[in-house]
């Protein structure tokens, strides 16, 4: 198995297995075009023979948190280890960027306490997040996933004021 950078040639593929895992809202869905853009947030895996298993994304706020993003694995190239490959790439990533903290919002902390992740108990201790994505997440109201963290919650924000994130959550309940 090879896992390495993404090139816009691995658009396409990404596009497909994100948006294949959205429906139950497992991952954020991200047009084409956002994918492009972002093509050098992502790293991939790949089979041996060169085969597309999957993709995990490492978005960076500012040296204070970055977030790992759209981790996923082909269904039949699960539990074969490309999941935490990729997972421990985009750590890898985070420490050469010296960022204080990785944040996730995740159905499945299981898989991220092996590698490090703690739970945070109040998803408005990342408000940087919560103005990325749930202000325009439709199941805002009705989130079920938990936040999680590695390395220290961070003090300061750039999207907007934790205030303004405490509101917006407790508008949206
Ligand atoms: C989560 C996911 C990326 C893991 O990929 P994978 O290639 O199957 O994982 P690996 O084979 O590398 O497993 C690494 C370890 O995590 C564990 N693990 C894998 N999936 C897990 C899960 N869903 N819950 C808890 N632990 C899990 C494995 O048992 C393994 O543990 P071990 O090292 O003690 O044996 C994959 O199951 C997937 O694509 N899920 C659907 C998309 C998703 O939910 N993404 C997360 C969004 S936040």
């Amino acid at each position: 198995m090879l896992v390495r950078k993404a090139l816009l040639q691995d658009a396409t593929n990404i596009f497909e297995i994100v948006n294949a895992h959205t429906q139950d809202g497992t991952l954020i869905r991200r047009p084409f075009s956002e994918i492009c853009e972002n093509i050098r947030d992502f790293t991939i895996a790949l089979s041996d023979s060169g085969v597309f298993l999957g993709c995990g994304a490492l978005h960076l706020y500012g040296p204070h948190l970055c977030e790992v993003r759209s981790i996923v694995v082909k269904p039949g190239a699960k539990s074969q280890g490309a999941g935490g490959a990729i997972l421990k790439a985009l750590i890898e990533e985070a420490e050469s960027h010296s960022v204080q903290s990785i944040c996730l919002f995740t159905r499945i902390p299981d898989f991220f306490f092996k590698y490090g992740f703690r739970l945070v108990e109040d998803k408005t201790d990342l408000p940087d997040k919560i103005f990325k994505d749930c202000q325009t997440c439709p199941r805002l109201h009705r989130c079920d996933e938990v936040s999680m963290v590695r390395g220290r919650i961070p003090k300061v924000s750039i999207l907007g004021p934790r205030d303004q994130a405490e509101q917006l959550v407790r508008i949206a309940g």
